[in-house]
Order: structure tokens, then sequence, then C-alpha cells
């Protein structure tokens, strides 16, 4: 049988090169650099047997209706697999995959240090300072920051990135580390030396907090107003997960009337949207108390081409009838 790939946007090589090798396989890559529009994605996915798709694009019913009853599997290429309706996908018996990789936890965590360090230093912002030529004369009292040394970082989320996270800081900075999950994790906390708290808990006594939680119906707005209000006045929270963890809203009025110190956000509510509602004057981007990434925690060429040779694994895996190595179960 020949099976019809259709890949919603051109990716790293890596993946593409091992399915060019299969004989039995058809790609149809929708090229460019923009999200494919959503009526073009409904008449692209037409007869595909297998869609590659990317985060950017919502696969439900009516993708799978209009890709028709051939369709077997979304390898998706992303980690998160928030934007494909697996339930929908199961009871169609359309198999559903993501991308995890140990290069992507470990870059994904050099983000979010990255970001932690951009804001306990106030890089970007003295980055703007120096570029607008501000810089006038030395201050013992300019620009200060906060150091990392010493401090207590907490990650929300006891997966594989919160660990590397914790890990990597642990390791090298001398920092205090504890974590929160639905329930206690002895293998992380041997692997992180990571002290358990509950949400609460970690809200009130971390300067960095991190979250590293799926998307799903038990963490949208996670930290919302009564959650930031636990936190420090002092405190940073960073989001490399997903924008929907983090009620946006609230975040803005407790940065705005620095609640928190400030945060570190490389996802948004409304991505790609960086403010849901700019009307209402509290426009992320005006803010000097946040450091703004377009949801690049995983764009490195390894990271990015891991991810591509994952999805052509799992696609692999399935056109010659074996379990792909990363099934969602939703
Ligand atoms: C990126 O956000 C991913 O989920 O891989």
């Amino acid at each position: 049988m020949n099976y019809k790939i259709f890949v919603t946007r051109d990716i790293p090589d890596d993946g593409l090169k091992m399915l060019r090798q299969l004989k039995n396989v058809v790609l149809d890559i929708y090229p460019g650099e923009k999200a494919i529009p959503r009526k073009e994605l409904l008449k692209r996915v037409k007869g595909a047997d297998i869609i590659l798709s990317i985060l950017t694009e919502k696969i439900d019913k009516q993708v799978f209706d209009a890709a028709g009853p051939q369709l077997k599997m979304i390898a998706n290429f992303a980690v998160g697999f928030d934007n494909v309706d697996v339930k929908e996908a199961k009871k169609r018996g359309i198999l559903v995959t993501n991308t995890p990789h140990e290069n992507v936890c470990e870059t994904v965590a050099e983000h979010t240090i990255a970001l932690i360090f951009a804001l306990a230093h106030r890089i970007t912002e003295a980055d703007r300072f120096t570029r607008a030529g501000r810089y006038e004369c030395w201050g013992p009292k300019m620009m200060l920051g906060t150091d990392l040394w010493k401090k207590t970082v907490g990650v929300i989320g006891a997966g594989r990135i919160g660990g590397a996270v914790l890990k990597r800081l642990a390791d090298g900075f001398d920092v205090k580390v504890i974590y929160n999950d639905m329930k206690k994790n002895p293998i992380f906390e041997k692997a992180t030396g990571a002290k358990y708290r509950t949400l609460d808990q970690l809200l009130k006594e971390a300067d960095f907090v991190s979250l590293h939680v799926p998307l799903c119906t038990a963490t949208k707005h996670l930290i919302s107003t009564r959650e930031l209000k636990l936190m420090k006045p002092t405190a940073f929270i960073i989001n490399t997960a997903r924008g929907p963890i983090i009620d946006e809203k609230a975040l803005l009025k407790a940065l705005a009337s620095k609640q928190i110190a400030g945060a570190g956000l490389d996802v948004f509510e409304c991505e790609p949207m960086i403010d849901c509602d700019p009307r209402d004057n509290l426009e992320l981007r005006k803010m000097e108390n946040v450091v703004l990434t377009p949801h690049t925690a995983s764009a490195t060429i390894e990271a990015r081409q891991a991810m591509s040779r994952v999805a052509a694994e799992n696609i692999i895996a399935f056109i010659k009838g074996k379990t792909p190595p990363n099934v969602c179960l939703g």
C-alpha cells in the first residue's frame, strides 16, 4: 500500500529525508514559514493517510472529516499535543504521536534557564537601555537585578523538562530546588535533589516559579489571581509550557501592580498574539519587567532536527505495522 503523508509545514529535513527513503510514501508538504490557512488545510488533507502536523494547526473532527475515512495517523511535530483532539482520534481509530526527545528536554530547559537569568540580571531591559543611548554614567544603584545564587527555584510539573531545569541549576548555581506535581515523585527527587511542596507552599516559597505541565482541563489557568497573590513580590514566573496555563489577564494585573517582580514568557494565552486584549492598556510588550520570546524554547537546530527524526520514526514504525515509540494516550 502507498501512504499519502500531508505535512502541514516545512520542517527541518532529517525526518523528511528518512521518509523520502521509503518507496511506498508520497509526501505532500505545505511550503513556507507561515501557518497553513484553515481552508487550505481542510482542502489539502483530503485523501491523506497520515498527517504530520505542527502545533499551530488545530487537528479536530473537522480535519478528520475533511481528510476522509482512510486517515490513520496524526504525527504531531511537538512534545505537547493539546492542538490534537486525541479523544476524537481514538474514537475513530486514528493514532496520535508526539516528538519527545532528550535533546528537546535539554533545549527547553536551557531556554527556561536563559529566561531566569535574563529576568534576574535584567538582560533584555539593560540591552534596550544601552541601545537607546541611555548609558551616560555608571551608577552603584543603576539597574540593580537579583542573584540567582542561594535562591529557591520551584518547578510545577515533575517531568523531564522540569527535572532538567532543576538539575542544571542545582548542580551549577547553588540554588535550592523544590517542585510540585499531582503527587510526590521519589525518582524525580533522587535525580534532582528537589523537595516536594504543595502548589501553595511552592508559590509562597520560590523566588523563581517555572511551569512544566502539559495543557489540559486540569492545568488551564492553574495560575490565576489567587495563585499570583501567594507569590512573593520579589518572585518571577517563567512559562515555557503552554500559554493558557496562566490566566494572562490576572498575570498582567499582577505585573502592572508589581505584585510579582516579573515574568519570562515563551508562550501566550492567545498565541500568536502576545496579549489577548491590547485594548485593556495592560500590554505585555510595554512592560519592562517581562522577557518575551515567540514560542522558541525548543528552537535550536539540534532539537528541531531531533523532533523531525522522532516524527519520522513514529511514522515509519506505523507503516511497518509496529507500535510507534511515542503514542499519545490523551
Ligand atoms: C513545543 O512547544 C512543543 O510542544 O514541542
